[in-house]
């Protein structure tokens, strides 16, 4: 009868020691299975003298309910920390605040160029793109500049090779298009182009848009009158809009246009250098001799080409005065606009 105790006992132990449901498994096993140590105890019964029989056999019924009880509340307490512990990790504070998605935007120079872009659009030009790694024969010798030309010095270039360039102008895209297409043509060309030169107003990567437009009939007064539809579209209708002779190789003949400051209202500040006008892009009747690299007949044919600074029309825009703040991708600037 000693036995019993020391079966209690051993259970007990492994009782505390058992933390898994796969433990209390075992230990049911083992002591009430069917070749369980308690069960073998009862088999043993017959061969206890009849009198003590009774209650050596209550003693072993009596350590079998205490051991069924025993792992049915240790097996109640498992499932309970189970249960808290699955509700701790699936806890939802209601009173938490809640996470705060930041709207995107677009940049400042992609909403311009898409400005400058719908204004075209809306007067009929196509959107034609050309490669940003050029050959030097579409940004320069096609239009006019041949090598050693000192023209070739307005643009500080990147070379790859003595042929391959990065483009310094959307202007290769006038050719191009014209290699592929024939008159009337009317098309606009936005892209990035690439200068060795920076300060606050330039910067060696920067952005363009090409305009061409080419029919038997074209006139220096239908450029005009585009770029002023342009400008009062951009700006403001009022704004006034000056043409000023210049100089480009693929352009005879060849203009700058300004505006009046947007900034002084044409009084004279530190922005337009006290002249009242700002100078917005360059523009041209296409020259006989691209019409002719390009395979047009430049006696049937006139044009216009113009190409503005998307960073300078956005800087006068919003009054920027200083280019690098475009690539910095400070929040605290983009957040702006
Ligand atoms: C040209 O690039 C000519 N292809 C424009 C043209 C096209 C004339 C068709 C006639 C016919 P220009 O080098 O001036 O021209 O550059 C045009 C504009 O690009 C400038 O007015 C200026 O706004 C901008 N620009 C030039 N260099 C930089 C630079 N490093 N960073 C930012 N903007 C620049």
């Amino acid at each position: 009868m000693a036995d019993m105790e020391d079966i209690r006992k051993a259970f007990a132990d492994e009782l505390s020691s058992s933390e898994t449901f796969a433990g209390l498994q075992q230990l049911k096993v083992k002591y009430l299975g069917k070749k369980g140590v308690l069960t073998s105890r009862l088999r043993l019964l017959s061969t206890i003298p009849a009198e003590e029989r009774p209650a050596y056999g209550k003693l072993i019924n009596d350590l079998k309910i205490l051991i069924e009880s025993a792992l049915e509340e240790k097996e109640a307490g498992l499932k309970k920390t189970e249960r808290d512990r699955n509700f701790a990790l699936e806890a939802l504070d209601v009173t938490l605040p809640g996470k705060y998605a930041v709207p995107g935007r677009s940049h400042p120079l992609s909403r311009v160029l898409k400005e400058i872009t719908d204004i075209f659009v809306n007067m009929g030009f196509d959107v034609e793109v050309g490669p940003e790694v050029e050959l030097d024969y579409y940004n320069f010798e096609a239009l006019n500049i041949p090598r050693d030309h000192p023209a070739r010095d307005m643009q500080d270039t990147f070379y790859i090779t003595d042929d391959v360039i990065m483009r310094t102008q959307t202007s290769p895209v006038q050719v191009r298009t014209m290699e592929k297409r024939k008159p009337p043509l009317k098309i606009i060309s936005p892209g990035k182009v690439y200068r060795c030169d920076a300060d606050v107003t330039h910067s060696p990567m920067f952005h363009q848009v090409e305009g061409l437009m080419v029919d038997t009939d074209i006139s220096f007064s239908d450029l005009k009158g585009v770029l002023e539809i342009f400008v009062h579209r951009m700006f403001s209708k009022d704004t006034p809009v000056r043409f000023r002779p210049s100089f480009f190789p693929f352009t005879e003949p060849s203009a700058e246009i300004d505006i009046g400051c947007i900034l002084c209202g044409g009084s004279g500040c530190r922005v337009c250098k006290g002249s009242g006008w700002l100078e917005v892009l360059g523009a041209g009747m296409v020259h006989p001799r691209v019409f002719e690299m390009a395979g047009y007949d430049s006696e049937l044919y006139t044009g216009f080409a113009f190409g503005l600074g998307v960073e300078r029309i956005t800087m006068l825009k919003y009054a920027i005065d200083d280019i690098r703040l475009f690539y910095e991708n400070d929040t605290r600037f983009l957040r702006q606009f």
